[in-house]
């Protein structure tokens, strides 16, 4: 029976997570065989500050993962973030000569290759390109054109392209932790391939995944990708404005962050009494103000007052910024919200509140794995694995030891495992 190796890396701004997953011939579905996690020390919004640093992070998350998985990786899957990170449209046509007008495969690659031989400005590198759609002789909305007849073909393009100093150091710190890059991914794509069902690609859907130090988007549309956007803002500035807000240190103000903090769609305009998470009592939390020799005692709706209006201005700036300008209510399978930050109560409501169109949270549970990683701020680690298995790929490896019987995580859900068959 044969098997073969696919390890992903997501470089996030709140931790390094490494992922292996073992594909065989007998089954075809990912089985992750080892996960491991690291301080991102050596990177600043995606982005390597520290080159040593950094290769020092990738190497204690990818040498966890690897120790767990009994494998020694050569190559990774690489997710990465980051305002430098921008997406847009390419097309390019031609006309079918051959007599029987049926388009071929080698006609799909050409175009495709042609659509992405754009302009580039100087100092950016193509990391991603997905076709959208094909018209053929003005028929829009095809997705697989290979078979089909037509007298002439065009195709749109979605390219995704980054800064190339960026993306050589990135290369770079992989590299000098002892690997190589076998591909970068924007992050929102990836994640999409974990959280999302094939019908929200399929009827339109906007993926929003809020991480430590970046939010991103990616909104599918006509069943093919319609626009990507990065924004330099996440969970890290909601911990920064609690941290100004009440004089306490970063570390305490993420604690309360994550144990009380809530995203009420409601507060800011109501002023509501936010009630504790678990009672009806308002909550009471004591604090230690920097610079003060006494705790004293704020109630969590002071708390809540710091965090609406910042996830609310979050949301708000994304779209503004999304080139898409039409009725978001042509999303029907409305909003995913994913990422670390997606986890804080309220944020779903506050959602609908600013975009006015469903929500709902996206969890990574297309893999059976420890609780720990069915959390959305794993959804780009799974997504690298699914992205991967779905093209058919494989990451090179050293040498491949005893892997556990029983694997970390043993096999894709029902639900993945339908799709991934189809
Ligand atoms: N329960 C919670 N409530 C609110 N925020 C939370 C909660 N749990 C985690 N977070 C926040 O989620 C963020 C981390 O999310 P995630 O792990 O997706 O980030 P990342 O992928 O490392 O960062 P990025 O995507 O920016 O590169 C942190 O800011 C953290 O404070
Ligand atoms: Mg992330």
């Amino acid at each position: 029976m044969k098997s073969h190796i696919i390890a992903g890396l997501d470089l996030g701004n709140s931790k390094i997570t490494c992922m292996i997953a073992k594909i065989s011939s007998a089954e075809p579905i990912p089985e992750i065989i080892g996960a491991g996690t690291s301080e991102p020390n050596g990177f600043s919004n995606g982005m390597v500050v520290n080159l040593q640093l950094a290769a020092q992070s990738i190497e204690s998350a990818v040498s966890t993962a690897e120790s767990q998985a009994g494998v020694k990786l050569t190559e990774l899957y690489t997710a990465i973030t980051g305002a430098h990170i921008s997406g847009e449209s390419s097309k390019a046509s031609f006309a079918i000569s051959r007599p029987d007008k049926e388009i071929s495969s080698e006609d799909v690659s050409q175009l495709i290759q042609q659509a992405t031989a754009i302009d580039i400005p100087s100092g950016r590198t193509i990391i991603h390109f997905v076709p959208q759609e094909f018209v053929l002789d003005g028929l829009s909305g095809i997705h697989d054109p290979i078979g089909m007849n037509a007298d002439h073909i065009e195709a749109n393009v979605y390219v995704v392209t980054a800064t190339s100093t960026a993306i050589q150091n990135i290369q770079k710190a992989v590299y000098q932790a002892g690997f190589n890059v076998r591909k970068f991914l924007p992050q929102p794509v990836v994640a999409s391939f974990s959280v999302l069902e094939r019908s929200d690609q399929e009827l339109g859907c906007m993926l929003i995944d809020i991480g430590a130090g970046t939010t991103d988007i990616v909104v599918f549309y006509n069943g093919g990708i319609y626009d990507t956007l990065s924004l330099n803002l996440g969970g890290n500035d909601i911990t920064n404005d609690i941290a100004i807000g009440f004089s306490i240190p970063r570390p305490r103000a993420e604690e309360l962050k994550v144990k009380h903090g809530v995203a009420r769609s409601d507060f800011a305009f109501t002023k509501k009494t936010v009630k504790s998470r678990s009672s009806e009592k308002p909550t009471l939390i004591k604090v230690h103000s920097l610079g003060k020799n006494t705790d004293r005692i704020i109630d969590q709706e002071s708390l809540v007052s710091i965090i609406a209006p910042r996830v609310e201005e979050i949301f708000a700036l994304l779209y503004r910024k999304l080139k898409f300008p039409v009725d978001l209510e042509l999303l029907p399978a409305g909003i995913i919200l994913t990422g670390g930050g997606a986890k804080m109560p309220g944020i779903k409501g506050l959602a609908e509140r600013v975009f006015g169109i469903p929500t709902k949270i996206g969890i990574p549970n297309t893999v059976q794995s420890l609780n720990q990683y069915k959390d959305s701020s794993f959804s780009t680690s799974v997504g690298l694995i699914l992205y991967a298995s779905l093209n058919n790929d494989k990451c090179n490896i050293k040498k491949m030891g005893k892997v556990p019987k029983k694997p970390v995580f043993v096999s894709v859900s029902n639900r993945v495992k339908k799709w991934l068959l189809e």
